[in-house]
Order: C-alpha cells, then structure tokens, then sequence
C-alpha cells in the first residue's frame, strides 16, 4: 500500500555538491532523509517509470536508509531499481553499471572519505544518466524542494531481502539485486593487461591493498587475489564495517599512517595502495616512497600507450586549479589540451562526455579516466600494476624517471580547520580584494608574477564557476586558497602550494614549500584571523 506522508521542512537541508553530507544523528532525525529523497525526486520531475542504481559504502545508518529510499522510489512509481548485493556498491562500480544499464539515475549511500559509525558521517550522492554527480543547478533545484516539502510516499511494506542475487517486485517496481563487482570486474580486464599483472604477481612481486575496511575491500580480494592471484591475505582490512572499524576511511599520509609506516619499514613489500570508504580515491607507495597524487596522475598520462585500453591514444587531460601544474607540462610533450577547471569530479564529466579529456584528477587522491564518470581508486592501482608489469621498474623508479623527464614539482595542501565560516569567508573576500596589489611585489624572495580569483567557465554547458584564488611566482611557484565545501565542522581552508624544480629531487617537500607557507599565511593573514600558526592538517 503507498502512503502519502505529511512532513515540514528542514530550516537548513545543507546541500553538497550533489546530495547530501551530513553527521549520522542528524540524518537520523524524523523524516529528514525521506525529505532529502522526496525532494530529489520532485526536482527531477519525479522517477515514475525511471530506472535507477542504489548501492552504498556499508557505513552506519546505510541499511535503514537503503529500505526507505527503495520503499520511496517504489511508491513514486518507479520502474526498476538494481542494488548492490547487501546493498554495496562502490562510487566506481556505481557509475559503471549505471551507464551500462542506460539508467536515468543512481543514489550512492556515503560520506566517501568521512569517518562512519553512529558518531560519524552519512550522505547520498546522486548522479544522473551521465553517470556523473548531478550539477550545481540541480542541487539548487533539490535543495529549493527541501523548503516546500510538505509530504512524502512511502510504500507499507516489510523490508526487502538484498542478499539474495536476482529479481523480485515490489508493488509495480522491479528490484535486480546483482553481484556489485562482476561488471566492475570485467571492465578493469577490458582496460589493463591483466596477463601481465598475473606474471608480475607470480614472479612474487610484494602488494598490499588496504581497503580501509571500507566498500573496496570484496573488490580488492576478488580482482587482485583472486583473478591476478596476489597472495592471500594481501588485502588488508578487507571487510567492510559500518564504522570502518573506528579508521577515518581517507587514504593519505596522516589517516592511512599504519600503511606509510609499513612501507617506510624494512618489511616493506614493493608496492602498496589504499581506497577511501566508498572507494574512488586511491594513495600509491613504493619502498619507502609516496607517490603524490598529482604526479601520479601526471605519471599515469605519461605512460598511457602502456595500457591496452588506452592503445589508440588519448584526448586531453584535465585537473582542478589546486591540483599541481605537473600533469600540464606532460600534455604539452604529448600535444594535448590540458584544462583546469574548479574543484570537484562534476567539472571533469562536460570534458569526458564531450571527448575533450580522457584522464583526469584532484590532488586529493582522486584519479580516474573516461571509463566512467567518478574517480576510481581500484582503477589507479590497476594502471600502476600494469606500468610496473610493463616497465618492469619499481614505484621510485618510474617516478624518478618522470621527474628526470619533466622536473619535479614540490607540492603540499595544508589544512586550516574548524574555522568560524563567516571569518573564514571574510579572509578569502578581503584576499580576494588584495590579490591584484601583490603582483610585482617580492616576499620573502619569492617574485608574485600574477594573482587572480580563479574563474571557470565550461565549455559544454556555458555555467560559470569561481574557485579558488591563485598567486603565482617566477619560476613557477604557486599558491592556491579556497574554502572546503564539504566539510561538516565549520569552514575549512585549504592552502595549496607548489615549487617547481627542474634539478634538484630529493628536497623534504615540507622544508621546500615552508617558506611559500609563510608567504601565503602573511598574504592571507591567516595567524590573525584565525589564531592558527601553523595548519591542522598536512597531506
Ligand atoms: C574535497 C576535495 C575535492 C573532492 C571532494 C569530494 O572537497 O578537496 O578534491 O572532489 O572532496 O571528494 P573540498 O572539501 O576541498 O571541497
Ligand atoms: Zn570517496
């Protein structure tokens, strides 16, 4: 029986980039959630007749939700809806069987990198048919829904079985429980020279895989050990929980310590990476070596003819403005556009739908290329493998040989959070003010040769954005400021800064950049505004 339940509105339904991202206990709250996916479906002209894909990360809370929104869709008249086994599925794996189902949508339960657990965080992203997160228009159209709403439908019905592989119907909807990987599966061996990994594997190459008790572990466990035949017991952390067993599910150096420990010890095996929650991050490391994720992504473009699915050559590549310049010096020695566009994944997919770029990346350990329309962590890992299966040399090696190449570029984020948001917003509107006064002027011996807000304005669809104000030096320094926009605790101000070396690579990047720290800190006044002398977090 479908039910037409009376509710009122959220004072403020916070909005993400493209859905919801919020702490646990405010989900949890009467009908806050049934707001969220009701209004979704009111702002994209209802899902009668829709097919959709659900899955999630399996963190805390997303067993409840899951049996709401399948309740939900299906009294709003929708036609099928494919879930993940046990209700997981991973952002890559999502995007994928959405675009081979020709689905009109998918809603992925997850705070990607949050921490989980009933203290934790909880989200939906929504993609549409492109199978990429839906855009800031449609966020807006959803979130002006969430001030009218005055009910929502619910189908009365006990809650649905997702363990079992098949179809059942729900009312008039069907309900297609598959097996989340299989489809993932084989598009990796569409991509990657899955032979070549094997023997890399059976040579008795040293891998481990933290999967961060997150979504990718059961992906992990089946494409590397399982089908590439890495030993047993070389992914860690394998099963998901739905508090990531108390680890902050976000792959860099300060939450995946335990990891960057392990490879800078003795018993190091060759080569070592990690997915975030839902899994479309990735870190790389060698031997006592940290691969930075934008000279991996500059290092992935660079040896794309070693990869069967990329045979026949590459469109250009894009990253977002705080991702480091080094990706850009590869396209030009490949003759290829390289754009910059704001940040998050939504910005790369106009470029991928329209044939413009092929790769792209965040320096957030994101990565990822056309196949789908996320980044994809287990994708990274799968491009290193088969580089190193191909090349035959180490992590350290191959990086060594693109900084011998391009130069290096020195490159750290520095975090300054908690921040009330309306001095944080102040400090970026009064540097933003500033900006243009710094240029021909020296700090500290670095020469501001340019300074500007940097303004986006895509190619496809015209809408412009403006993200991030950035100050460059002589000799290719760089400093970029922008706000976070998903953080739950207050604003978030991130500092990129980056140094370019064309010789000299084996500097501690934090002794590199430190000066350019003071200099950002002075021209942004950050001691004065915030308190903070130094950032919380480095990555
Ligand atoms: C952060 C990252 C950004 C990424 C986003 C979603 O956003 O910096 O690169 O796309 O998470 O994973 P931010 O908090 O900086 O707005
Ligand atoms: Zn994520």
């Amino acid at each position: 029986m479908i039910v037409s339940i009376p509710t009122t509105p959220y004072e403020n339904q916070k909005m993400g980039t493209a859905g919801i991202r919020q702490k646990v206990h405010v989900v949890e709250q009467k009908n806050y959630l049934e707001n969220f996916v009701q209004s979704l479906f009111n702002a994209i002209g209802g899902v009668k007749d829709q097919v959709f894909v659900l899955g999630g990360d399996g963190r805390y809370y997303n067993d409840i939700a899951l049996q709401k929104i399948i309740k939900m869709a299906a009294a709003n008249g929708m036609k099928k809806l494919i879930i993940g086994q046990n209700g997981m599925l991973s952002t890559p794996a999502s995007s994928h069987i959405l675009l081979k189902n020709h689905a009109d949508g998918g809603l992925v339960l997850s705070a990607s990198h949050n921490p989980g657990g009933p203290h934790g965080d909880f989200g939906i992203k929504y993609a549409t048919k492109s199978g990429g997160q839906c855009s800031s228009v449609i966020s807006a159209r959803i979130y002006e829904q969430t001030k009218m709403i005055s009910s929502y439908q619910m189908m009365q019905t006990p809650d649905i079985d997702l363990s079992k592989l098949g179809r059942q119907m729900l009312g008039n909807m069907e309900i297609e429980v598959i097996d989340p990987i299989k489809d993932y599966e084989k598009l990796m061996a569409q991509i990657f020279d899955f032979d070549a990994i094997k023997k890399l594997f059976a040579s008795g190459f040293r891998f481990v895989f933290d999967a961060m008790n997150a979504v990718t572990g059961p992906y992990a466990v089946r494409i590397f050990e399982e089908v590439l035949g890495a030993p047993k017991g070389s992914v860690l952390q394998a099963v998901p929980m739905p508090d990531f067993g108390g680890l902050h599910p976000d792959p860099n150096l300060v939450y995946a310590k335990h990891l960057v420990d392990l490879m800078a010890s003795d018993e190091a095996p060759d080569f070592a990476a990690a997915n975030d929650g839902d899994g479309d991050r990735n870190m790389i490391l060698g031997r006592k070596f940290f691969v930075s994720p934008s000279d991996s992504l500059a290092i992935l473009t660079d040896h794309y003819h070693d990869i069967p699915g990329y045979q026949n050559g590459i469109f250009g590549v894009a990253k977002s403005a705080a991702t480091s310049t080094a990706v850009c010096r590869v396209a030009q020695k490949l003759k290829i556009d390289c754009y910059e566009v704001p940040t998050g994944w939504k910005n790369f997919c106009n470029l991928m739908d329209s044939n413009r770029i092929t790769f792209c990346g965040e320096e957030s350990f994101g990565t990822g290329s056309s196949h789908i329309r996320e980044k994809d962590g287990i994708w990274a890992v799968l491009f290193w493998l088969n580089i190193i299966a191909k090349t035959g040399q180490s992590v350290e090696q191959i990086t060594r040989e693109f900084w011998a190449k391009y130069g290096r570029t020195y490159y750290l984020r520095f975090d300054f959070d908690a921040i009330d948001p309306s001095t944080a917003d102040l400090l970026m509107s009064d540097l933003e003010k500033k900006l243009s006064s710094f240029v021909g002027q020296s700090y500290e011996g670095y020469n501001v040769c340019s300074a500007y807000p940097f303004i986006y304005k895509d190619p496809v669809d015209g809408l412009q954005t403006k993200n991030g104000l950035l100050v460059y030096f002589d000799g290719g320094a760089r400093i970029c400021y922008r706000l976070s926009g998903t953080g739950t605790n207050g604003a978030t101000l991130r500092v990129y800064i980056e140094a370019y070396e064309k010789e000299n690579f084996d500097e501690d990047p934090v002794q590199k950049l430190k000066t350019l720290l003071l200099v950002a800190s002075q021209l942004a006044q950050i001691k004065e505004r915030t308190g903070k002398d130094k950032p919380d977090l480095t990555t």
